[in-house]
């Protein structure tokens, strides 16, 4: 993002989920073999501790889904493989590849977010509480990166607005932040950049209410993986990827825009809104057109729709405003 348009890196050829799976099971397979091996040699409360969802072997674990009318249906699903590595998630490196390969030691458990300002009164809630509170959904949503690049993605999960109504946010709350997890010895690839951690983001109040705004734990029918934003996530399938904060805990009501990470960090190429707008281009390139990951280089390139695609859903949020000058 601020380092510049990242160079078009080919993606792997298309792999779908259960392709990838069998490939990862067969390796998983050979792997245990000699693993079997090794572990007679360890101790059970040492194997507890490297099995241990503490550090991030939760991956892979299925959810129980139901469908959603709020589904996006018709075009074809971004492969597991690429949705999970090719990532920006920059408190683990700033190269697509990276977050796969660093995010391992995310502490996923136990996990809560905190929840505070105009609020009747600070709540904290635990990640197994939330995962229950409501029927998880399977969406699948288009994603637009602000580097022009997109995918499609089946997230799991359900409406953020659901949560927000646990939060008994006060009438003068009219903007809600997103804080991310923060810890420079997990995350020690966050030092390189000049970012004031820990990531942030946030969404007008009504922005954050709309239905389709999602509190997402899961993609491809299972929990997150840690690169993805293990255990909780924002989505917000109208806006360019960066508004959707990744392995959040803190959630803060205000009365006033709150800061947020990429506004800070170059306001004239980031706005607070960052609605998807092929009508607006950022200052160092366009954003008329997207690549689509994952697909023959030749089917890549398509036109970037407004908002999205979900401009019928939400362009009413907008209504009197000017889109160039909010951007
Ligand atoms: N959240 C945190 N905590 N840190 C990040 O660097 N990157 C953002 C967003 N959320 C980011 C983050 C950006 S720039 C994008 S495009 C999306 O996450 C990418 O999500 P994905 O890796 O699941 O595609």
């Amino acid at each position: 993002m601020l380092i510049g348009k990242p160079p078009d890196i080919p993606s792997s050829a298309i792999t779908s989920k259960d392709r990838y799976l069998n490939r990862r099971r067969f390796l998983r397979g050979a792997v245990s073999g000699v693993v079997a091996t090794g572990v007679a040699a360890l101790g059970a409360e040492r194997l507890a501790e490297v099995f241990s969802p503490r550090i991030g072997a939760m991956a892979g674990t299925k959810l129980e889904t139901v469908k959603s009318p709020l589904t996006t249906t018709g075009e074809q699903l971004t492969s597991y493989d690429d949705i999970t590595h090719y990532n920006n998630f920059y408190e683990f490196g700033v190269n697509k590849d990276e977050p796969a390969k660093n995010a391992g030691g995310l502490p996923i458990r136990p996990w809560t977010i905190r929840v505070d300002g105009k609020v009747k009164a600070p709540k904290t809630f635990d990640i197994d509480t939330l995962l229950k509170l409501r029927p998880l959904e399977d969406r699948v949503y288009r994603h637009r990166c602000v580097e022009a690049w997109s995918m499609v993605i089946p997230w799991v999960g359900y409406s953020l607005s659901e949560f927000i109504k646990l939060c008994d946010p006060l009438p003068s709350a009219k903007y809600v932040q997103f804080l991310s997890y923060y810890d420079k010895h997990v995350e020690k690839w966050s030092l390189d950049q000049a970012i004031s951690w820990p990531y942030s983001e946030g969404l007008r109040m009504d922005e954050a209410m709309h239905p389709l705004a999602l509190l997402t734990f899961g993609l491809y029918g299972e929990v997150l993986p840690n690169q993805d934003g293990a255990p909780v996530r924002i989505v917000v399938p109208w806006k360019y990827g960066f508004k959707s904060a990744k392995s959040i805990v803190g959630v803060r009501f205000l009365d006033k825009v709150p800061p947020t990470t990429w506004n800070d960090q170059a306001p004239s190429e980031y706005g607070f809104y960052s609605n998807v707008n092929p009508n607006v281009d950022h200052p160092r390139w366009s954003q008329k057109t997207e690549r689509r990951i994952g697909l023959p280089f030749y089917a890549q390139r398509r036109t970037t729709l407004m908002f999205n695609g979900y401009a019928d859903q939400v362009a009413s949020l907008y209504t009197g405003m000017d889109l160039k000058r909010n951007y």
